[in-house]
């Protein structure tokens, strides 16, 4: 299993490119089941989850051609098997947005239930009322949905008690193909959700309101082949520019969104960055000579600060001058980086959703343990600014949302490298 080796204490210096966004991409590639013609996807990344969606879509009746750099191409003339086994769903929990196109499409899927996960129970039980709302006859047995739409789904009004981006797509995107009109209330307000819109409504979907609380959908009878641009990945983005902040010295990232991190830029610069946006760079400039200040953080959705900038954020704490109180309010269990962080000198509380991250001059590098997508990353930054060698662990946590991390990361100077360690680690189911 590959591990990553850290030499901290280097300043970084130069350009990062940003990658499509891993979060949009894999929701563009299951609403592609909802057309018999061809979609191309471009700025497409190619990590772990969009391998392992590309496998299930092939499953079910798609050809997947990521032959060209960057670019997918998608095609389902036919579906051939409606069914999502849980030897696929487990080791991505997205591919459960699968259900949803297959239903509007072909009026039945048969889909596995994700689960649990390492970052909370994460139940689906928003996407299926939806669902149920839209005229499908769900049913749960022996952990698999069940869902027909003989007669096609019908429009629908929803109102989410919560936001969820999650079940706010999988909502759009059945939708489009059904009868009459649907309405989201409290619908999530991400830009990935406004590129599916975008995306949607290219290929001749009638979706209004995408970014604002409250979606309008107008079904249509079919939808054709386009050819989309993926959303920069403002996640990717934001961990690059914490780490910069971090590790001190200056980088510019290219090919991103700056609005699309309005939450992270006044809190960078509390903390002592200077923070230069123009309209697809952000150039983020620290003296490595000087601590970052402590600033507290709390979580919320879109445009509110990203729950998985949480723990990018928490490792630039841990080396702040002062105290952090970083809450979390929308995931339970999501500081399993605390503990991780900790073996590298970190002063951190934990009570409930709320972590006290009391600062230290200086971090040291340990073996540590990627637990999950986000917090893998804080164990990268924590080990570019710590001292000596950090060693992390379970990399194939950060494959599946960041690609080409280590090149990325040593072009802007850090000392950075793979090792293999033996095995491919293919079997570890990922959170
Ligand atoms: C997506 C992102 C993830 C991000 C999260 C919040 C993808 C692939 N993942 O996850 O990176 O951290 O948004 O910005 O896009 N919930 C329910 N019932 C449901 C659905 C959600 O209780 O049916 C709860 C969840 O457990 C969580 C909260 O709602 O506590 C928000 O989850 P949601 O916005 O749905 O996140 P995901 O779509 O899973």
């Amino acid at each position: 299993m590959d591990s990553i080796r850290i030499t901290g204490g280097r300043a970084l210096s130069g350009a990062i490119p940003i990658s499509g966004a891993k979060n949009s991409a894999i929701k563009l590639m299951a609403a592609a089941l909802l057309t018999d013609e061809k979609v191309v996807l471009t700025n497409t990344p190619r990590l772990r989850d969009t391998r392992l969606l590309g496998e299930l879509l092939v499953d079910l009746g798609m050809s997947v051609d990521d032959g060209t750099p960057g670019a997918l191409t998608l095609h389902a003339p036919e579906i051939t098997s409606t069914i999502a086994p849980y030897d696929r769903v487990r080791k991505m929990r997205a591919t459960f947005n699968v259900l949803g196109p297959l239903l509007a499409r072909v009026g039945r899927a048969e889909v596995s239930l994700p689960g649990g996960c390492a970052i909370g129970a994460r139940p689906v039980d928003l996407h299926l009322d939806a669902l149920t709302r839209m005229g499908a006859a769900i049913e749960l047995s022996q952990g698999y949905v069940r869902a027909f739409a003989p007669a096609g789904l019908r429009g629908a009004q929803v109102n989410f008690p919560f936001v969820s981006v999650g079940a706010t797509e999988h909502s759009m995107m059945a939708a489009a193909l059904a009868k009459g009109e649907t309405v989201l209330e409290n619908a999530a307000r991400e830009p990935e959700i406004g590129d599916l819109a975008d995306f949607l409504n290219s290929m001749g979907a009638k979706i209004e309101g995408a970014g604002t609380p409250t979606i309008r959908i107008q079904g249509v009878e079919r939808l054709s082949g386009i050819t989309h641009a993926v959303v920069p990945d403002r996640i990717e983005a934001g961990a690059y520019a914490i780490a910069a902040a971090t590790a001190g010295g200056e980088v510019t990232l290219t090919g991103m969104n700056p609005a699309h991190l309005s939450a992270l830029w006044p809190l960078l610069r509390q903390a002592g960055a200077d923070v230069t946006l123009a309209d697809t760079t952000a150039t983020i400039a620290r003296d490595p000579a000087a601590r970052p200040q402590a600033v507290d953080l709390e979580t919320q959705p879109y445009p509110g600060f990203p729950t998985d900038l949480q723990a990018p954020f928490m490792a630039m704490m841990c080396i702040a001058d002062g105290a952090s109180i970083v809450r979390e309010t929308i995931f339970e269990n999501r500081f399993m980086h605390a503990s991780e962080l900790m073996r590298m000198g970190a002063r951190i509380d934990v009570k409930g959703r709320e972590a006290v991250v009391r600062g230290v001059a200086t971090l040291r590098g340990a073996p540590v343990m990627a637990t999950d997508l986000r917090a893998s990353v804080s164990l990268v930054i924590a080990g570019l600014a710590a001292e000596g060698e950090t060693q992390i662990s379970r990399v194939y946590h950060l494959d599946r949302g960041f690609e080409r991390l280590e090149e990325k990361l040593s072009g802007a100077g850090a000392a950075i490298r793979r090792v293999n360690d033996g095995g491919d680690g293919s079997e570890e189911a990922a959170a």
